[in-house]
């Protein structure tokens, strides 16, 4: 039985095998159609989510298969005390295969351990996201056909931003990536990334305004300020504009850039960018759905002939 707890967990040639079933997904939806019958998937939400949550319930139900859950704590047992070890235990009774988002960091590994279903971490914490990032990955292999050679742009909250921290360990294992981290000085990448980094020769730079490293991305992942992340109201009002990506700012980046974006968003992207062609955040948010149905198909050991 496997788990998803990080990205890492699938190897590159695995990751391949995988965004290929997701294409052919979104090629031929009609061949999936009944690959989950008889299957349930357990979604088990401790914190907020639309995206995620949304996207795997979708992903089932175009498989085939039926959905049970919780989208907020309090609306389980959690709120009576229980532990995430023995909810595993027991929606392991009820189902197939279980996503969970949790607001503390490796609760879903807990669950994984005690669980008798492979368990996804649909993020936990301001540690990984991992489905975040094979949606990232899948859209960036689909629009630009390949994963390598890329000056990367990550702007924002790079301290808490739990799908940066997951995209940056993706891509270090492809030639020819070049990082630059774009965040206010409280907002830095942590120095366990940049060490990693710098262990394995990954060149990067750090800087805080964004106009002046536009011209040199390939792609641009622009990411919230976290107001849930902050222990003090008056850092998170004082943050939380410090990046607004406009039509202005467009013009500075190359033709073919991409502009990528987990979402949420709240002030970060300027709506007036939605229309650019090289705004991709919206068709990200649909190759999330293909890509969790590739997941679950994997994970369950499904195929389709
Ligand atoms: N991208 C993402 O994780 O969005 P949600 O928090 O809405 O799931």
């Amino acid at each position: 039985m496997r788990h998803l707890m990080s990205p890492l967990d699938f190897t590159t040639e695995e990751l391949e095998k995988l965004f290929d079933l997701a294409n052919d997904i979104e090629r031929h939806p009609a061949k999936y159609a009944h690959a989950c019958e008889g299957k349930i998937l357990a979604t088990c939400f401790y914190e907020p989510s639309t995206r995620t949550r949304l996207s795997f319930e979708s992903a089932m139900t175009r498989l085939g298969g039926r959905v049970i859950g919780f989208s907020d704590a309090a609306s389980s047992s959690a709120s009576k005390g229980e532990s995430v070890s023995d909810t595993i235990r027991v929606i392991s009774c009820y189902a197939d295969i279980c996503a969970m988002r949790h607001f503390k960091e490796g609760a879903p590994m807990v669950a994984a351990e005690k669980a008798g279903i492979p368990v996804i971490n649909a993020g936990d914490g301001g540690h990984q996201h991992p489905t975040q990032t094979l949606t990232d990955l899948l859209t960036i292999r689909t629009m630009k056909g390949r994963l390598s050679d890329f000056t990367v742009g990550l702007c924002g909250d790079l301290k808490f931003g739990r799908t940066v921290h997951s995209l940056i360990n993706a891509l270090v294992r492809y030639e020819g990536i070049h990082f630059i981290f774009i965040s206010p000085e409280e907002l830095r990448v942590p120095d366990y990334i940049t060490e990693m980094l710098r262990s394995k020769n990954i060149p990067y730079e750090e800087v805080i305004r964004l106009e002046d490293v536009m011209p040199k991305l390939d792609l641009l992942y622009m990411t919230r300020v976290q107001r849930e992340r902050f222990f003090n109201e008056e850092d998170y009002i004082r943050l939380k504009d410090f990046y607004i990506l406009d039509r202005y700012k467009m013009t500075l980046a190359k033709k073919d850039m991409l502009v990528l974006h987990p979402l949420p968003r709240v002030n970060e992207i300027s709506v007036e960018v939605d229309n650019d062609p090289r705004a991709a955040y919206f068709k990200q948010a649909q190759y999330g759905v293909y890509v969790r149905m590739a997941l679950i198909l994997t994970l369950l050991e499904i195929t389709v002939e």
